[in-house]
């Protein structure tokens, strides 16, 4: 397994273009799957989660194909199976997404049910009762879900999300675009991820309202057509670059980032004594003075992202004082607490909440990655450690970060990827 040598101590300096958003591009590549007609989608990053929905996406039949300049073609003209096996699925939850789009289309589908991940238990028990609202009959069976409509296929009616989950509201956006009448969808996620999701089934030519807000209204339309969409940009990989310019003391620009899709983010950097703002190619980040601790609580959005905590107390582990750090999206995203530990850091756990205490330095060590946002994390606190860190299995960082290396080593960090 691939692992990262990082040399600590160079600031990051320069600037670096962010990529499109995974976790825009996964829901919308299972939207392709509502039309007998191609959609394109641009902006598209080269990351290996986009490559298993891919692979979901033609065990389902459809032609899904990457083209040059980070595009997709996909056409789901020819999509007939509409079983999603438990060999794809456990690869990735987000391929949850593909449950409602078949049944909206085809009536019926089986999707092998989500194992939990690193992060959590990861339940979605929200997505089942969105697709019972608007009709579906939904069973379990043999660690499969079985949704399927009645003769005439999904109606509209009010879908109540029980919280603002990104997933659920995604989930009910895709089956009412194709439902029969008029669907209410309240209590939704107002994630940029759900309001693209919703740009790119508009171009479709999907019917919705509110789409960014906690209410959104949707009019069913009988089928969807050609579309070509650009993905926005990814705002979990914007955050990270930002922590990464701040922890080490640089100056960068962030290529295509939007303050405003970061959420509290840029206030929490801006009290840590971080200076951020935007500039008409995106955003500037500049640390000059010193690392004020801070407390934070992840929060749905536009509060401080559960995918940006982990990145967030790397560098709190160098804040002057102490930073009280909670995690309430998730039970369990503290993997990277030990291996920080191992750096040097001072944090101690109390359930879902962290407590870090400010160290002087960190001190090079041997780490190993968990999930995608802990692998990052460990990455960020090694730019800023003393001396040769070796973060083991990256292989969790090319989920969701496109040459996450490279782009640092032109910022000035020196790092080294060693295969094998
Ligand atoms: C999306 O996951 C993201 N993934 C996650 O990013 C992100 O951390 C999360 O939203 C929160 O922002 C994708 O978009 C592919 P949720 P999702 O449904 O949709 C509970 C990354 O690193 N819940 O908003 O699964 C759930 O257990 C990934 O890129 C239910 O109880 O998140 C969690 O505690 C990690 N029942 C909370 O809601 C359900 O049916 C938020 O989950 C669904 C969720």
């Amino acid at each position: 397994m691939d692992r990262m040598i990082i040399r600590g101590g160079s600031r990051i300096e320069g600037s670096v273009q962010v990529c499109g958003a995974k976790n825009a591009a996964l829901p919308q590549i299972a939207a392709a799957l509502l039309s007998a007609e191609r959609l394109e989608l641009g902006n598209v990053p080269e990351v290996s989660d986009i490559d298993t929905m891919l692979l979901l996406m033609r065990e389902l039949g459809v032609a899904a194909n990457r083209a040059p300049g980070h595009r997709l073609v996909l056409d789901a003209g020819g999509a007939r199976n509409t079983q999603a096996p438990y060999d794809i699925v456990r690869k990735m939850r987000a391929s949850i997404l593909v449950l409602a789009p078949l049944l909206a289309r085809f009536g019926s589908a089986r999707v092998s049910q989500p194992g939990g991940c690193a992060i959590g238990a990861r339940p979605i028990d929200l997505h089942l009762k969105a697709l019972e609202a608007l009709g579906a009959q939904v069973d379990m069976e043999a660690g499969y879900i079985h949704a399927r409509t009645s003769g005439d296929g999904l109606r509209g009616g009010r879908i109540v999300l029980s919280s603002p989950s990104v997933g659920a509201s995604e989930t009910a956006l895709m089956a009412a675009v194709l439902a029969r009448g008029e669907s209410e969808i309240l209590n939704a996620g107002r994630d940029p991820e759900i309001s693209d999701l919703a740009a790119c089934l508009v171009a479709m030519g999907a019917r919705i309202e509110g789409a960014g807000t906690h209410r959104m209204l949707v009019q069913g339309v009988q089928a969807l057509h050609q579309a070509r969409h650009d993905l926005i940009t990814d705002r979990i990989e914007a955050g990270s670059y930002a922590i990464a310019a701040a922890i080490t003391g640089g100056h960068l620009e962030i290529l295509g980032a939007h303050l405003e899709h970061l959420g509290s983010v840029g206030a929490a950097l801006e009290s840590a004594g971080v200076q951020i703002w935007p500039t008409d190619r995106g955003l500037m980040v500049v640390r000059s003075g010193p690392l004020q601790a801070i407390d934070i609580s992840t929060e749905p959005y536009p509060g401080f992202p559960t995918d940006l905590q982990a990145q967030f107390m790397a560098l709190m582990t160098i804040a002057r004082g102490a930073s009280v750090i909670r995690e309430t999206v998730f039970e369990s995203r503290f993997m990277h607490v030990p291996e920080l530990g191992r750096l040097g850091a001072n944090i101690s756990l109390q359930g879902s909440t962290a407590l870090v205490r400010g160290v002087d330095g960190l001190r090079a060590a041997e780490v190993m990655a968990t999930d995608l946002r802990a692998s990052v994390c460990l990455v960020l606190a090694a730019l800023a450690a003393e001396g040769e860190t070796t973060v083991h299995r990256i292989y969790h960082l090319d989920r969701g970060y496109e040459l996450l290396d490279r782009k640092l080593v032109q910022c000035g960090a020196n790092i080294q990827r060693v295969a094998g």
